[in-house]
């Protein structure tokens, strides 16, 4: 089987948008940022969806936009932490697609998040005082969804060059592996 996608999973902070800009200049494939994705088609941000439509709105949205990117070759994907939750979603990642996990510990995810500026009103799962708090406990409540990724890369001590380095290995490892076998 030749992947026609990569999806980069994981929790927010993990680097996703980031690597999956330098991703697909490797790979000379496009790139996708499914939440801005969602936010250009709603023409609203996320907070604002998630106030208007509350979780189960976003996550519907969400889900149908993933499945149309599922539709697309050559491209890779950075999904919203969230969206390994819907079974449905993991099917359409798993089609076609390489999924790789970023992981990170949730300090160096505050961390992170409030480096780039992202104060927790920009994650609406993580609003309500005790950032760390909730960012451990929504990260565990997932952690076995994000497992089931082909790669699992823990980012805290790396440059963002060097998890792209990694999973662009991985990629190709495993592409010449299905190459081989098929
Ligand atoms: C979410 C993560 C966000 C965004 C939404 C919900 C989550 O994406 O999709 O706020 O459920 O963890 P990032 O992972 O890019 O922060």
């Amino acid at each position: 089987m030749n992947y026609e996608q990569v999806w980069l999973i994981g929790f927010s902070g993990t680097g996703k948008s980031r690597l999956v800009r330098a991703l697909a200049a490797a790979l000379d494939w496009d790139a996708v940022d499914l939440d801005k994705l969602i936010e250009e088609r709603a023409a609203d941000t996320i907070p604002a969806i998630f106030r208007g439509r509350g979780e189960a709105g976003f996550r519907a949205l969400e889900s149908e936009l993933l499945e149309e990117v599922a539709q697309r070759s050559r491209v890779v994907i950075a999904t919203g932490g969230g969206a390994v939750l819907a079974a449905s979603n993991r099917e359409a990642m798993r089609r076609r697609g390489f999924i790789a996990c970023l992981d990170a510990r949730p300090e160096t995810i505050l961390e992170r998040l409030q480096k780039s500026g992202g104060d927790a009103s920009e994650r609406p799962l993580l609003q309500g005082g005790d950032a760390l708090g909730r960012i451990v406990e929504l990260k565990a409540a997932r952690q076995a969804l994000y497992r089931q990724a082909d790669f699992i890369i823990q980012t805290d001590d790396m440059t963002p060059d060097q998890v792209t380095h990694q999973v662009l290995l991985a990629f190709r490892e495993r592409t010449a592996v299905a190459g081989s076998t098929a």
